[in-house]
């Protein structure tokens, strides 16, 4: 019998087990290992009924993307499914857990599926790139209907059992043991009800409108549009001729850069979750209670955070105006949320009531980790670590949300700099994915720990970085903008940076983000910078210009763009061209056209030399960390797979030559390539290998 697939005979019922930790995914060894398990229950003449189950709690998530790229290997996921479809005994899939992609097709393949209370059911392919490629565009439409099977395939996401059965997916939700519900179906006597044999119409004016729909929201994806035109083939052709044709689509997909950028994209997350040098030996320290300081709007969406995953969190501010009114907007932030339906007003106070406002830093005595997310200031800083060093109890984790300031030197205001942390949230920090988690040379591995254990328990994607100026994002983020404005300054103009970055992917160009951000975070920044004759800032500029007249971006209704009143719509405005026109004439600039794709690669090129730097540095551990940082933080493409990919799937030989030719052209100091760059290209190798 495989190690993969397991079966037993329970009465007249066969029970076979998927059994490939951790998430029983459908290899080659675990496909092999149910088509003889299937032949083998077959064949014996005592089972009348089979029940497909995974061990542990996951059913399956379906293809093993390890195996993606490689040479295929029989025997092929469809045909598993096809010969557990056509088995000449009934199949009931006992969908124990998490039932995704391939393992959710696998249970569309059999005759009947019970399901867990706890089961979550989806076609995620979409999210790397990919279509169902084993029967989920033509098996689910026939259970569910056209629309909602290009609902659930289009988006991706989960159904938990209650809706995966309101929506036809599954026939029943087991009150107790699922495998033991299955036993009690197969008792019941079931025929065979194969998903094939049932009809499936679409109607051509559906599919127009909804291919019209899925094409605007893409954003330059490709499977979106190819899952909707596999369902509608499989509303037109016989069942095997749809199979064929979803095959063929997904191996287009299979195919295309974007599947190998989100894939990578997949792994970089995951990856960045095992820290090099920190062991399993290295235990978290216990986090169950937390405090805050600071109730703007960064401490308030931290505060956030905890109180979602269910911790008691203490809000810490100087003044009782400034702690009503960061409580307000957390309140209000919830309402907001329960309105649009995504909580009950019942979790609204649930959450309101985890957070305990306060003046006093002695309420922070008992807690196990503090969070400061007060004003940008060393001098602040130090403040507030000393009375922390005072007050917290021994082994309590003392972080800071700084964003520029050295965890190292905010650590020598306290006698525990083996407890100082750095954790970088993203604004609003209730709602980015990222978490810069920031070690100091003195952090303890277990203070590290606890933080990258911390993220996973708020739903963050963690990443650990070294101390610099700007960590690994704002650092890369702050090279690309100096190039953006240099751009700007040698004659583009800000939409058309914007335009040919958002053309490339993004969410959104960096001059709309800069007005989103606020134009007097950078200015002030900056401003503390020159006064302390800080030798590495740039001389003011029209940025700092636009922040002097009071244009700081989205809240002021004017920055780089003009916003209408309520409107995120940047609209192009004639005083900044004015402004920028100055400053060229000033600086003694000759500007000319410059093209587009002189502005994407001056971007990308600097951001991936930055991220060169920084590897060699020893700031980011792995390539792949940067560009989990990118796509969690920064609204990069996920199907680039991150600036580093993306500068490896250029050729790191090609990127060479494009920074030496920018150095060659421009001289400035920032476009020396990195070193650890040209050595890989002259290695032909990769950052990876
Ligand atoms: N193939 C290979 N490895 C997988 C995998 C898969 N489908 N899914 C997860 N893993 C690995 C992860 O890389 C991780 O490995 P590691 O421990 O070495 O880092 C381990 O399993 C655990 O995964 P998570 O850390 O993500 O664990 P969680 O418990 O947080 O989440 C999950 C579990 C919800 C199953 C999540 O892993 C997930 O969403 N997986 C991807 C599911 C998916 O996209 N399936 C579709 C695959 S494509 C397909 O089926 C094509 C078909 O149509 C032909």
């Amino acid at each position: 019998m495989s190690e993969a697939v397991k079966w037993e005979r329970k009465g007249a019922v066969a029970v076979i087990t998927i059994d490939s930790p951790p998430v029983n995914a459908l290899g080659q060894a675990v496909r092999a290992g149910l088509k003889a398990c299937l032949e083998a229950a077959l064949a014996d003449d005592a089972v009348e009924t089979l029940v497909l189950t995974g061990a542990g709690k996951t059913f399956s998530a379906g293809a093993d993307i390890r195996e993606f790229g490689k040479p295929p290997q029989g025997p092929s996921l469809p045909d598993v499914i096809a010969a557990f479809e056509n088995a000449s005994k009934p199949v009931i899939a006992a969908i124990n857990g998490t039932a995704l992609g391939g393992g959710l097709e696998l249970a569309l393949g059999c005759h009947y599926r019970v399901a867990s209370p706890f089961a979550q059911v989806g076609l995620p392919e979409v999210k790397l790139g990919l279509i169902p490629g084993a029967g989920g565009t033509v098996r689910l439409p026939r259970l569910t209907g056209v629309q909602a099977a290009v609902d659930i395939i289009v988006d991706g996401s989960p159904l938990d059992a209650r809706k995966a059965e309101a929506a036809g997916i599954v026939d029943r939700v087991a009150e107790g043991d699922v495998v033991a519900a299955a036993c009690n179906l197969a008792a019941e006597g079931v025929g065979h009800r194969r998903t094939r044999d049932l009809p499936l119409e679409g109607d051509a004016a559906l599919f127009e409108g909804v291919k019209a729909a899925v094409a605007r929201k893409a954003r330059g994806l490709y499977s979106p549009l190819r899952c909707v035109e596999s369902i509608e083939a499989a509303s037109r052709l016989p069942f095997d001729e749809a199979i064929a044709n979803e095959r063929s689509l997904f191996l287009d997909c299979l195919n295309s850069p974007q599947r190998a950028g989100l894939i990578h994209a997949f792994f970089a997350q995951r990856e960045a979750a095992k820290v090099p040098g920190l062991g399993p030996d290295v235990k978290p320290r216990p986090v169950e209670s937390v405090g805050v300081i600071g109730a703007g709007t960064m401490g308030g969406g931290i505060a956030m955070c905890f109180a979602n995953a269910g911790l008691p969190v203490i809000l810490i501010e100087t003044v009782a105006p400034a702690l009503d009114r960061g409580l307000a907007t957390i309140r209000r932030n919830y309402e907001a949320t329960a309105a649009k339906g995504r909580i009950t007003p019942a979790e609204v106070e649930a959450r309101m009531a985890l957070i305990t406002g306060s003046l006093d830093y002695g309420d922070l005595a008992t807690v196990d980790l503090v969070i400061e997310a007060a004003f940008e200031s060393m001098a602040v800083k130090h403040e507030i670590f000393g009375k922390l060093d005072a007050i917290c109890k021994p082994g309590a984790v003392l972080a800071t949300n700084t964003s520029t300031l050295s965890i190292d030197e905010i650590a020598a205001a306290t006698r525990r700099p083996q407890d100082v942390v750095g954790m970088h949230f993203f604004s609003p920090a209730n709602v980015m994915r990222l978490l810069e988690n920031v070690r100091g040379k003195e952090t303890a591995p277990d203070v590290q720990a606890t933080v990258m254990d911390v993220a996973k328990r708020i739903g963050k994607v963690g990443v650990m970085v070294g101390v610099c100026y700007g960590f690994v994002g704002n650092r890369i983020l702050h090279a690309r903008n100096r190039e953006a404005i240099a751009l700007v300054n040698e004659g583009a103009t800000p939409q058309q940076v914007d335009k040919v970055l958002t053309g490339f992917g993004f969410a959104m160009g960096p001059f709309a983000t800069s007005d989103l951000a606020g134009l007097d975070v950078g200015w002030r920044i900056r401003e503390e910078r020159r006064k302390a004759n800080d030798p590495d800032v740039d001389a003011p500029n029209w940025l700092d210009a636009l922040a002097e007249k009071g244009r700081y971006g989205q809240k002021t209704g004017a920055g780089i763009y003009l916003y209408e009143k309520g409107s995120r719509t940047p609209i192009p405005d004639a005083e900044t061209d004015a402004l920028i026109a100055a400053y060229r004439a000033e600086a003694g600039i000759a500007t000319r056209d410059v093209p587009d794709r002189e502005i994407l690669e001056r971007c990308m090129f600097m951001m991936v030399n930055e991220g060169a730097r920084i590897l060699e540095e020893g700031i980011a551990s792995r390539a792949s960390d940067i560009d989990a940082v990118w796509l969690n933080g920064y609204g990069f493409p996920a199907y680039r797979g991150g600036p580093m990919f993306w500068g490896e799937q250029q050729g790191l030989g090609t990127v060479v030559a494009g920074i030496d030719a920018f150095h060659a052209r421009l001289g400035t100091p920032q476009w020396q390539a990195a070193g650890l760059l040209r050595k890989l290209a002259d290695e032909g190798k990769g950052f990876s290998g």
